[in-house]
């Protein structure tokens, strides 16, 4: 046996004794030709689609480590097992990711808007030189906390905007939550309100309504060119298409609204006004982040909130627990929610929503291109492949999570310190993890405490699991039906 043991050098992790690489157990494809076909529709197993489900069969069949082929050449190692996680993660080195590629194309088609292929796709010192100057305004609680004001007052507006746009007993929330957080984003990136919610906005040609499609649209088509043979390339595939025309959608949206911004006078709080000012920061990279922020803010957080409010409308008992809280901070509803309440005050609210992130973050894990030579669980694996966490199937196993499948948000108050800090990571981790982390969680414990001191949410949607669908980021499968029953006081 010790010669199927492969003795490794690390530099910066203990040498140690490793099974070698071509060993580690996974799908590989007829005559080692790759996996993809297993992902053609009609043909294979497996969807794009329905990444979260191939993740669980692949843990199935050949356990905590898995290597797949998708064509030879473009291999994927993924780890369920917390321990490798927190390997892969604590990287010390500019964690690289190996995503967004033909977004990342597109821009560097475009030399005369772009100067980097901004935060999303690009590596290395040009990524860090970006993500050093952008992080303070984004990241810094203080700098979120002075968010608080105008989140609450828009999530007012939206909680109006849903009283009125009730047309029978139950709301599909899902394209409510997207004008949500479209508005939210736009209003904190550039300081405009685009007034998604009214009634002309709501016409298929509205900005707001393209804009919404544009966004699901590039999202769509990541995950497709990403993987595979990358035919884009060199022709102009339908994929590449769409994306670049949603792409040219966004970038002249945000190129308005930065004019805008410019116009009404760079004094106001807005990120763009902030970033326009550093000296370290020119036009383009600060266009290059408005069109990321874009891309990056309007369907995670919606796609988020609406399975937390499915998990919160389908327990009534959670709810309860929520008003109190809700009512705790926001004692009279009509008043501004304070930045002090939000800081202490809303432990349970809190735990509701990482429970719900356990359960349903958008990503089925974390993806790296390793920087260095790694061993996961006894296996040599060497720098630059491609290497994804499975987070989603690894949060609901038993061997982590006691009775897992159930939405339990009070396992986040009794026993913390025994759940493993690698497997619920919804915003990834360490130096790349999702800048606006904050501002996320922040913005959707506002959305909960004012849902929740204004209404009960009765669930009106199907009696099986609401399930997911792959845009790159995990979108429910069928409409977020829900109920909003006035409350007494
Ligand atoms: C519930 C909401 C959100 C979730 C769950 C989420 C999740 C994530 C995840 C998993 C990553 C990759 C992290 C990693 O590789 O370690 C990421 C990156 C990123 N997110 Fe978020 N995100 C959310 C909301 C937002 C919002 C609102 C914005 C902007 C307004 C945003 C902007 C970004 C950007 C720019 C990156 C790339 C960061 C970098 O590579 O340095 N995200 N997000």
């Amino acid at each position: 046996m010790l010669t199927k043991l492969l003795k490794i050098s690390c530099t910066s992790r203990q040498c140690t004794f490793a099974k070698p690489y071509q060993a580690i157990p996974g799908p590989r494809g007829p005559f080692g030709m790759g996996n993809l076909y297993n992902y053609l529709p009609g043909i294979g197993s497996y969807s794009w689609q329905k990444l979260h489900q191939a993740g669980q069969d692949k843990y199935k069949r050949y356990g905590a480590i898995v290597r797949e082929v998708i064509v030879p050449g473009q291999d994927i190692v993924w780890l369920y097992d917390p321990k490798d996680i927190a390997t892969l993660l604590n990287e010390r080195d500019c964690p690289q990711r190996r995503s967004h590629l033909a977004l990342a194309q597109y821009r560097k088609n475009r030399p005369e808007i772009y100067k980097t292929t901004g935060l999303l796709p690009t590596n290395g010192p040009e990524w860090w030189r970006l993500r050093a100057q952008l992080q303070k305004e984004l990241s810094a609680p203080k700098s979120v906390r002075n968010f608080v004001c105008q989140v609450d007052g828009v999530t007012k507006e939206f909680l109006r905007f849903l009283q009125e746009s009730r047309e029978g007993n139950a709301i599909d929330m899902l394209p409510k939550l997207t004008r949500l957080n479209l508005e939210l984003t736009c209003l904190l990136t550039f300081g405009v309100r685009l007034q998604s919610f009214c009634p002309k906005e709501q016409d298929s040609d509205s900005r707001s309504t393209r804009l919404m499609h544009a966004a699901e649209t590039t999202n769509s088509c990541i995950l497709p060119t990403d993987q595979g043979l990358q035919l884009w390339r060199f022709l102009d595939t339908p994929n590449f298409r769409k994306l670049s025309q949603a792409q040219s959608y966004m970038e002249g949206v945000a190129l308005e609204l930065l004019e805008e911004n410019i116009k009404n006078g760079s004094e106001g709080t807005s990120l763009i006004s902030t970033y326009l000012k550093n000296p370290e920061l020119d036009r383009s990279d600060v266009v290059g982040t408005a069109a990321d922020l874009l891309l990056a803010g309007i369907d995670t957080t919606s796609y988020a909130s609406a399975f937390l409010l499915y998990h919160v409308a389908r327990n009534p008992e959670v709810q309860q627990k929520l008003y109190q809280e809700a009512r705790k901070v926001l004692p009279n509803s009509k008043e501004q929610l304070s930045m002090d309440a939000l800081r202490t005050d809303i432990t349970y609210t809190r735990a509701v929503l990482k429970e719900s992130l356990r359960l349903n973050p958008i990503a089925v894990g974390v993806g790296r291109i390793l920087n260095q030579d790694a061993v996961f669980s006894g296996y040599f694996v060497p720098k630059g492949t491609t290497v994804v966490t499975q987070n989603m199937v690894a949060c609901r196993l038993e061997q982590h999570f006691h009775d897992p499948l159930r939405f339990q948000p009070d396992r986040w108050l009794q026993h913390r310190s025994a759940l493993n800090p690698y497997l619920v990571l919804p915003f990834g981790h360490g130096m790349r993890a999702c800048i606006a982390r904050r501002l996320a969680e922040q913005n959707m414990h506002i959305l909960l405490l004012r849902l929740l001191r204004e209404f009960e949410l009765i669930w009106s949607g199907s009696d099986g699991e609401l399930d997911v669908k792959t845009l790159l980021i995990n979108k429910p499968d069928a409409p977020v039906l829900i109920e909003l029953r006035s409350r007494k006081e």
